[in-house]
């Protein structure tokens, strides 16, 4: 699934870059088909994704890839809405189903883009710890209703997806309110994958100078 996503990727951008190259306008309405079809194709992709109850796909990602990969597409409607989207990145990995904990990412960014305003700033920020990877997504709109935060059922279907996949993979997920910009905070936080002692690389004896 994760792997249709990339293609479906690779197709659009692909199509993007053929409509700036289309001087005399020839291709118009056989992009706009196949523009059309990537859309209903990611739509099909993500409600299956949603629905997909809970999996046993797991691989090793670094988490920062993984963001940065579920924020391209975002780039664009920030430009659009007129918003700074900031990305801080740290290495570090966790083993996850990158494609669910993807949706987690767009979801949380779309909230984020939606409610920071013109002008407005969304700051994600992913950091490691000992024991975990954190994600926050940050922006400078009006934040959560108090009574919003922590109360699990409450939310809408987005947030309450969100929620669950974190659980699935034994992270937690927190709403507050932004220090920085005021708005809302979302921090998720993800185990983080420390390799067994006999994956990691052997130290090697190296003759001295
Ligand atoms: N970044 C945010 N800033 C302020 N309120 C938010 C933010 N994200 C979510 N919310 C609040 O939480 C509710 C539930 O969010 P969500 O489950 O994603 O549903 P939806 O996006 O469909 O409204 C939203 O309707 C909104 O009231
Ligand atoms: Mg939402």
């Amino acid at each position: 699934m994760h792997d249709a996503k990339n293609l479906l990727g690779v197709i659009g951008a692909n199509v993007a870059w053929l409509r700036g190259n289309d001087a005399e306008g020839k291709l118009g309405e056989s992009l706009s088909d196949i523009e059309h079809a990537c859309t209903r194709l990611a739509d099909l992709l993500h409600q299956a994704i949603d629905a997909a109850p809970v999996s046993g796909i797991r691989a090793a990602v670094t988490l920062a890839d993984l963001v940065r990969d579920a924020a391209r597409p975002f780039g664009r409607v920030a430009d659009r809405e007129k918003v700074d989207l900031e990305i801080e990145e740290a290495s570090g990995r966790v083993v996850v189903d990158p494609a669910r904990v993807g949706r987690v990412v767009e979801n949380l960014l779309e909230n984020a883009l939606r409610h920071a305003g013109e002008g407005g700033t969304v700051r994600v920020k992913v950091a490691a710890e000992a024991d975990d990877m954190t994600l926050s997504i940050e922006d400078t709109g009006v934040g959560f209703h108090p009574g919003e935060a922590p109360a699990p059922g409450h939310h809408g279907l987005g947030l309450a997806f969100c929620r669950n996949v974190v659980h699935e993979h034994a992270g937690t997920l927190t709403l507050d309110r932004s220090d920085a910009l005021h708005g809302a905070r979302v921090k998720v936080s993800l185990p983080r994958h420390r390799p067994r002692i006999s994956e990691r690389p052997r130290l090697s004896l190296v003759p001295g100078p």
